[in-house]
């Protein structure tokens, strides 16, 4: 079976659009998940990959975290994702040439899939892309969109650690020992807010011109590194077969997307007594910025509330008692993907 064969017959999404473009040498995939909610919503990624399918493995699996993230929040939209599988990431024209196809390629599907920032997009790539497709989410102030999910993003992580420190350790965060690891546009701000708060503040990144604030730690020193709280914050699959025994913290709470690199995971996690905030409950306030004040009409004070409510679900998640929180997140994902199985 080729690989492309073996991804899709193990997916459970509807479809997935993809387009190659020869002389870009660029592959382009919308994961169109579920549709149960509503037209699908997602950031989309920009990434040099090894091999096509690899860009192809990150768009189903991300599409499928969309459809949990959308679920857990009730946000009346359904989970996609966009990959732009490209050999360097392009600048100037080349790259304005690359948003304008990309846009022509999301108006193709008549709105079923809305494109927003993710990995190496921002808000000023939403401008250009919106030049040629309508379906476009978090472009800048000017241009009328809502801009950066970032710092909403930061923040509702940062409500989830509070109120994950609560419930495990029965303690504000003053003193408590926070590693956050990704300084990039999330962690920073992530870490700026526990500073602020008294945390004991521990700060890793590749790229050490970002360690501007708490005590530097090397990366590779990351999943060993006894602290109260590990906040991923770079990339996926941080939580593997080998970090797991790792681990020397009470605490798993970042912003990261599928920070387990399989999902059994969870369960391990819960038996060595470490708390896990799913990652598509604590990592949602971009989804609660960019839908709310684009398209359910919040204001920025009722985003504020919504994020701080993510701390709030996260406890009920806790409270649910029955093993891993990721079984009761997902128990509530399902019965909202199933609205005639009763209340929600
Ligand atoms: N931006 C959002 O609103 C948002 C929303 C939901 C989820 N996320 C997820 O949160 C994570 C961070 O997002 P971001 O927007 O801050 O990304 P970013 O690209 O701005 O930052 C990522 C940072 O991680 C660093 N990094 C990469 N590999 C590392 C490693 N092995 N060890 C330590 N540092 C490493 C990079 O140098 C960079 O500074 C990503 O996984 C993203 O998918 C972001």
């Amino acid at each position: 079976m080729s690989a492309f064969e073996q991804l899709l017959k193990g997916w459970d999404g509807e479809q997935v659009a993809v387009r190659y473009e020869p002389d870009l040498d660029t592959w382009m995939f919308i994961g169109v998940h579920s549709t149960v909610r509503g037209p699908t919503g997602g950031g989309t990624r920009l990434r040099v990959y090894s091999a096509p399918e690899e860009g192809l493995a990150d768009v189903l699996k991300l599409s499928a975290a969309m459809t949990r993230k959308f679920a857990v929040c009730d946000v009346p939209r359904g989970g996609g994702k966009a990959v732009l599988a490209v050999p360097e990431l392009p600048t100037g024209e080349a790259r304005t040439e690359l948003l304008h196809r990309f846009g022509t390629f999301i108006t193709s599907l008549g709105g079923l899939y809305s494109c927003a920032p993710d990995m190496n997009t921002s808000e000023y790539d939403m401008d250009v892309i919106a030049e040629t497709c309508p379906y476009v989410f978090c472009k800048t102030a000017e241009k009328g969109g809502s801009g950066s999910t970032s710092p909403a993003t930061a923040k509702g992580v940062f409500h989830g650690i509070e109120a994950s420190v609560r419930f495990a350790l029965d303690r504000d965060l003053t003193g408590v020992r926070v590693l956050v690891q990704g300084m990039g546009s999330v962690g920073a701000l992530l870490a700026s807010y526990l500073d602020e708060a008294g945390a004991d503040l521990y700060v890793s990144d590749v790229d050490a011109s970002r360690l501007t604030l708490g005590t530097p730690v090397a990366p590779e020193d990351v999943t060993g590194f006894a602290c109260d709280v590990l906040a991923p914050c770079a990339v996926g699959g941080v939580i593997n077969a080998v970090s797991i025994d790792q681990l020397r913290c009470r605490i798993v709470a970042g912003a990261a997307n599928n920070q387990l690199a399989v999902p059994s995971l969870a369960d391990r996690l819960h038996e060595r007594g470490i708390l896990f905030a799913p990652d598509y409950v604590i990592n949602a306030g971009g989804v609660l910025h960019g839908a709310g004040l684009e398209s359910l009409g919040w204001s920025e004070q009722q985003v504020d509330e919504r994020l701080r409510g993510i701390g709030d679900q996260l406890l009920a998640l806790y409270a649910d008692g029955d093993g891993s929180p990721v079984h009761a997140a997902d128990r509530l994902v399902e019965r909202r993907l199933t609205p005639s199985a009763g209340p929600r």
